[in-house]
């Protein structure tokens, strides 16, 4: 078959591709991660590229191969480096011995070491851990290569029917997986070899493809996983660069949308202990929830889609460079706090929710989520708040920034609507699982908020768009990237392997879409 180089700008890179591929191949085949939050269909627009030299824009994803090309990828068509949550709660657990002994009776040398890692849809997070004494000697991170097929567990779902295509994603893990324990054994001047263990979180789907089962029947009703049970598998079997003599372990699974992180964070902030109703919030693309005390525990999955992270908001982007984080209004005007105090040329999730509040406050939109008309709002709001409401794309918009017009950020109703849609489908969520347990938001005497997003949106802001039960705001807490941390906990002790497998059989899955009331439900959530 007839070949073409492609060079891409500005990183110079080259690479060699077969005729009719897609450019969106080439790049991923050239280690560029684009945009996809389609994942490929042409639909979102977002990884657009330019033909050179006469700068032609083109989807990357619909663009095939016919000739040599040299192709320019504008930053706003990248995946960036996004901000990574490393760091979770810290909980003090017993070590397991008999997880040191084991090696040691092999006769391995007194570097005995193992990794725990957190293998999310969006990033990797791997913690290489000092077996003896359950230390943590280094951490890394990166964004999770699987994104070039997609930006959610549907699209990767979506791509991997194949044997040949499930096998693809699978290696662009592992491959993950080996570069942070390269990254790792770097850091700490060990050798791959003195890694003994390594035990592995995700949701369902990534775990799947992680050990290459099956996922086709996880995008069809009933959503079932092809396996919930832990399992241990030899080092050589996975090809992962650790001693041969290794084992590595992933934990069970909920169901096919709650997976072993959802386990892993139970474990870590140690809710089968909880006294008082807590309700866990792991927000995400996927959101995961548990509910309950330590006599009884309910787990939900919503979809919130990606609009939370930026996706299908017109100037949406993740928590980049740029970004707009967080908004505040201060006397006549708002103020922006921008990621990497540069010009924004973006807004994010904690961004975006701030900044429906403040619309909220305003009065610049109504509890419906309507743009008010210009001409109720003259007068009663200041006169820099009033010049940011005008019209874009035929539509009401409020300007959040321009920079003498090279960049301006904005959201429009349709950026309104989505965000609805997304705050809704949590909502909706943790109100039915409310209705199962017979709870009212007075009941919940604590939130955790889990995950990368939860950690960076500030709670009164979450409160204000209705995206939490409504409850005083102390009783909410931040447990950063409890996922890790409970994958830790897993690979050092033996008991909280055992706790798992009891959480697993214990929380109850609630398919929340096939409550009766959930379209009710769902409808009332959208109100702000
Ligand atoms: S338009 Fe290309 S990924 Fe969406």
């Amino acid at each position: 078959m007839k070949h073409f180089i492609i060079t891409f700008k500005p990183d110079d890179k080259q690479i060699s591709i077969h005729a009719g591929a897609t450019l969106f191949e080439a790049a991923g085949k050239a280690g560029i991660i684009l945009n996809t939050v389609c994942g490929g269909k042409g639909t979102c627009g977002k990884c657009v590229v330019k033909l050179e030299p006469d700068g032609q824009e083109v989807l990357a994803c619909q663009y095939h191969i016919q000739s040599d090309l040299t192709v320019t990828i504008p930053g706003s068509s990248r995946f960036f480096e996004q901000k990574i949550l490393e760091h979770g709660i810290d909980t003090q657990i017993d070590l397991a011995a008999t997880v040191h002994k084991k090696y040691l009776e092999k006769g391995a040398t007194e570097k005995i070491f193992g990794i725990a890692v957190d293998i999310g849809t969006t990033t990797v997070v791997a913690k290489l851990i000092n077996m003896a004494d359950g230390e943590c000697h280094a951490t890394e991170a990166a964004l999770n290569p699987q994104s070039r097929y997609g930006d959610d567990v549907i699209s990767r779902i979506a791509y991997a029917q194949t044997d040949e295509k499930l096998a693809e994603l699978h290696k662009a893990i592992i491959d993950c997986v080996n570069d942070l324990t390269t990254k790792l054994c770097q850091k700490s001047s060990i050798n791959a070899n003195h890694i003994y263990e390594i035990c592995v979180v995700g949701n369902t789907t990534m775990n799947h493809i992680f050990l290459k089962l099956p996922v086709t029947q996880l995008g069809q009703a009933p959503y079932k996983a092809f396996s919930l049970d832990a399992h241990d598998i030899p080092a050589a079997q996975l090809h992962l660069e650790m001693n041969p003599a290794g084992n590595i372990h992933t934990v069970e699974n909920i169901a096919g949308f709650v997976g072993s992180d959802t386990i892993a964070v139970a474990l870590a902030v140690d809710i089968d202990s909880a006294e008082e109703t807590t309700l866990i919030v792991d927000i995400g693309t996927n959101g995961e929830l548990v509910l309950g005390t330590k006599e009884k525990l309910y787990a939900a999955s919503c979809a919130a889609g990606p609009a939370l992270e930026g996706a299908r908001i017109t100037c949406g982007s993740r928590a980049a460079e740029g970004a707009i984080e967080a908004v505040v209004v201060n006397e006549d005007d708002i103020y922006l706090d921008v990621i990497g105090n540069c010009p924004a040329r973006s807004i994010c999730g904690s961004g975006l929710i701030d900044a429906v509040a403040v619309m909220l406050d305003l009065g610049v939109i109504d509890q419906t989520g309507r743009f008010v008309e210009p001409a109720k709002l003259e007068g009663k709001v200041p006169p820099a708040i009033f010049s940011r409401i005008r019209e874009e794309h035929g539509q009401p918009t409020f300007v959040l920034s321009e920079n003498d017009g090279a960049s301006k950020v904005f959201l429009t109703q349709k950026d309104i609507r989505e965000t609805q849609l997304a705050k809704a489908a949590i909502r909706a969520g943790i109100k039915l699982l409310q209705k199962r347990i017979g709870l009212e938001d007075c009941d919940i005497e604590h939130i955790l908020l889990a995950g990368a997003f939860g950690n960076y949106i500030r709670k009164e802001s979450a409160l204000r768009i209705g995206l939490l039960p409504a409850v005083p705001v102390e009783k909410i807490r931040f447990v950063g990237n409890a996922a890790a941390s409970g994958a830790r906990m897993l690979l050092v002790s033996r008991q909280c392997r055992d706790k798992a497998r009891e959480l697993a059989r214990k929380i109850e899955y609630i398919e929340i879409a096939h409550e009766p009331e959930f379209t009710d439900v769902f409808a009332d959530s959208i109100l702000f």
